[in-house]
């Protein structure tokens, strides 16, 4: 009898599963032209990791901090010419078709890019923010980069007049206690995790899977290498997000029982 492929054997896993809940990391917009983060080819691995403190460097100067990010320097040039240009690629697609059939009940991504929203995905959860919008420190309020002037560094929020920044998540500033309080929610309902591009090094990511593993979930990954997860994984998909994922959706269509 042939082997099963990872393919298969994960699609019969998501089939088999109640609530799957994806987890997207850098790697899913590889594709798309944006770099990873660590790894082969990663911006901090050129570049070296910024300091854990950019959030308190922030606070201490809000308006150093805007003009030095205005700039764009080092890394940041590179990684926000690239946010501006990129497309959805095919693994984005796939996941917004598996949430359309009702297969995938929510997608936790750490991922800035928007990517995900332009595929038209819904139940999204951007836990490190959205470099397209800007939220304010003290009320939380989001806004899109048009509706808030930077003539004034640093820029403050029209409803609470507190201090407005990048809605990505700085390293050492807390998440944003509504997409993680989604994030904690949506796992705990979860009893199969698809990984797609992570390394899973960061906190509280990284943790979402292990609670998952923890309640006898099962972890599915795809990954062209192996992760920090690969060991609690009861299927490894080696390969790149947007060759593997229109696979693991063709096979999910073919065998999904209709009404
Ligand atoms: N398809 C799927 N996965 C890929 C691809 C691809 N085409 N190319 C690379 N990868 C994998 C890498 O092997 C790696 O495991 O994607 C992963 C990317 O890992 P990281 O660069 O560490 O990205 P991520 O896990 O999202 O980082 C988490 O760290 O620096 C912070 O805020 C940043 O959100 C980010 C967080």
């Amino acid at each position: 009898m042939e082997k099963e492929s990872d393919i298969e054997r994960a699609g019969r896993l998501i089939l088999a599963s109640k609530y799957v809940v994806a987890v997207t990391g850098a790697g899913i917009s590889v594709e798309s032209g944006i770099r990873p983060f660590r790894g082969p080819g990663g911006l901090w691995t050129e570049y070296g990791e910024p300091p854990m403190d950019g959030y308190q460097r922030f606070l201490a100067d809000p308006k150093g901090d805007w003009e030095r990010r205005l700039k764009r320097d080092g890394y940041a040039r590179e990684l926000y010419e690239a946010l501006e240009v990129a497309k959805p690629n095919p693994a984005h697609y796939a996941l917004a078709e598996l949430e359309e059939l009702g297969v995938l009940k929510y997608l936790i991504t750490q991922n800035v890019d928007n990517l995900h929203r332009a595929a038209k995905s819904q139940k999204v959860a951007e836990i490190h923010g959205n470099f397209t919008k800007l939220r304010c420190i003290e009320c939380y309020s989001r806004y899109e980069r048009e509706e808030i002037s930077l003539e004034t560094l640093p820029p403050h929020c029209p409803k609470c007049g507190g201090i407005v920044k990048s809605d990505g998540v700085m390293f050492g500033e807390p998440i944003p206690m509504d997409v993680l309080r989604i994030g904690q929610e949506e796992t705990s309902k979860s009893d199969c995790m698809l990984l797609v591009g992570t390394s899973a090094f960061v906190y509280p990511a990284a943790g979402f899977p292990q609670d998952v593993r923890r309640r006898g979930g099962a972890l599915i990954e795809v990954d062209p290498y192996e992760t920090a997860l690969t060991p609690l994984c009861a299927v490894s998909i080696r390969g790149k997000a947007g060759e593997m994922l229109p696979l693991l959706l063709d096979y999910i269509k073919a065998n999904l029982q209709r009404g």
